[in-house]
């Protein structure tokens, strides 16, 4: 397995669901070449938002993002691929949709700070606390069998699949 290979954590939040933005979110994703090693839909309860979020537990909009994080069905994966975080983190674009760049999944769909559409890990500590967090052992597919392994050949050169 390559170095670079990660698997990141990313959540659609309930206003992505509620807006059927799903499927286009996904896409950007698989178009990428990136593997879905584990996916699923929950209502998310209180307390796993609030172990989600706690860093941003003294924030004033705390209350607020917890209410909206849930408001609703949110849709929860893991990501896997050379780099995975930092490129998912690329795709997705800054936090503010008003500030996003075009082409990004926030800069063409989001004009909120709040209402953003999704959460992706912004690090390797915080993608293994938050995949703990959100999946139990078993639920991922084991490295490199997710859905996009078998374009691993095409994805990647032989040396970067090594
Ligand atoms: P996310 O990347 O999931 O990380 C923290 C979340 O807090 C962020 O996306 C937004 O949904 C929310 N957030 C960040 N800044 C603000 C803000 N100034 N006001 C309200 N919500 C915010």
């Amino acid at each position: 397995m390559s170095a670079l290979h990660e698997r990141t954590l990313v959540i659609i939040k309930p206003d992505g669901v509620a807006r059927g933005l799903t499927g286009e979110i996904l896409a950007r994703f698989e178009k990428k070449g990136l593997s879905i090693v584990g996916l699923k839909i929950v209502n998310v309860d209180k307390a796993t938002a609030e172990k989600h979020y706690a860093e941003h537990s003294a924030k004033p909009f705390f209350g607020s993002l917890l209410s909206f994080i849930t408001g609703g069905p949110a849709t929860v994966m893991c990501l896997e691929g050379n780099g995975a975080i930092g490129v998912v983190r690329g795709l997705v674009g800054p936090t503010s949709g008003l500030k996003a760049p075009g082409g990004t999944i926030r800069g063409d769909f989001a004009l909120s700070g709040q209402n953003n559409l999704i959460h992706a890990s912004d690090s390797p500590e915080s993608s293994s606390r938050e995949l703990a967090l959100w999946f139990k052992d078993g639920e991922l597919l084991p490295v490199a069998k997710g859905s996009g392994s078998a374009l691993r050949d095409w994805v990647y050169s032989a040396e970067e699949r090594k």
